[in-house]
């Protein structure tokens, strides 16, 4: 079997985790058990990381244009998100996880925002592992906010339309302390976005498994790492450029 080359680990790994309903489906469940056997995945996926020592990990949880779903459906997803929050803070505590969440957190209920809060303060200063949770999460609702947050330091003088870069740009965005992710997986068959990290993906790595998300397990992350670890990024030099000059990482 094929090993991970721990020299050349990607630094964020970001999962759409998707199919839950389809293995629901499959194995003749509803849909919010497909969900509930997804948490376990999360749980495997979470441990695995951390072990291989990835030092960041987005997982897309629960989109803007996921609360158009069912109201059961969207209630399940909630409760879960409640009940995994619980029942892993230990677990993040004991493993050196920092907890993040990124999205339009405002429109959560009030309770799981405040359990969202704590678990957050209370793995501020854990430095193993960044766990950044994309919750009520629309790329283009991410970009929106940055320009009005730009608009509004601008109009109280704090930058100067020409100040603007990329890099200050960024810094308006809800992953303003995180990296773009080196490798994006997405699971069970889809090829798209689906809003996601529509900025912060410029360069990224897209890796897309067959596999139901309640199935991928560590061999699957492994399987998407050592793919990873065969191409090669060029971020729009030539394969000699980056031969010459192995330091380059854009
Ligand atoms: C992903 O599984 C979980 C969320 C979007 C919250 P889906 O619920 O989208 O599963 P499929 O795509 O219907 O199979
Ligand atoms: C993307 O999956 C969102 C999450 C995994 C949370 P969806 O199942 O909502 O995406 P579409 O609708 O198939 O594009
Ligand atoms: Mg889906």
């Amino acid at each position: 079997m094929k090993k991970i080359d721990h020299g050349k680990l990607p630094q964020h790994i970001a999962i759409i985790m998707d199919g839950n309903g389809r293995w629901a489906e499959k194995h003749a469940f509803g849909r919010i058990t497909g969900h509930r056997r997804g948490a376990n995945s999360v749980k495997a996926v979470v441990k695995a990381c951390r072990e291989i020592g990835i030092k960041y990990l987005t997982l897309y949880a629960f989109s803007v244009e996921n609360w158009l779903r069912p109201r059961e459906e969207v209630d399940a997803l909630m409760g879960l998100l409640d009940k995994y929050l619980r029942s892993e803070l230990d677990e993040m505590l004991r493993n050196g996880i920092r907890l993040v969440a990124i999205g339009d957190i405002g429109s959560l209920s009030g309770p799981l925002r405040n359990m969202l809060e704590e678990a957050m303060e209370k793995t501020a200063h854990n430095e193993g592992m960044v766990l950044n949770l994309a919750l009520s999460y629309g790329g283009r609702d991410e970009i929106v906010a940055a320009v009005k947050g730009i608009l509004k330091d601008c109009q109280i003088g704090k930058i100067t339309p020409q100040a603007l870069t990329k890099e200050l740009f960024s810094t308006y965005l809800y992953t303003a302390d995180i990296p773009d992710p080196d490798l994006l997986i997405r699971t069970s068959g889809e090829y798209r976005l689906s809003n996601f990290l529509l900025w912060q993906s410029a360069y990224t790595e897209f890796y897309f498994s067959d596999v139901l998300w309640p199935d991928f397990r560590r061999r699957h992350l492994i399987e998407a790492i050592i793919e990873f670890q065969r191409r090669e990024r060029r971020f729009g030099l030539t394969s000699n450029q980056l031969r010459r000059d192995g330091t380059y990482t854009g």
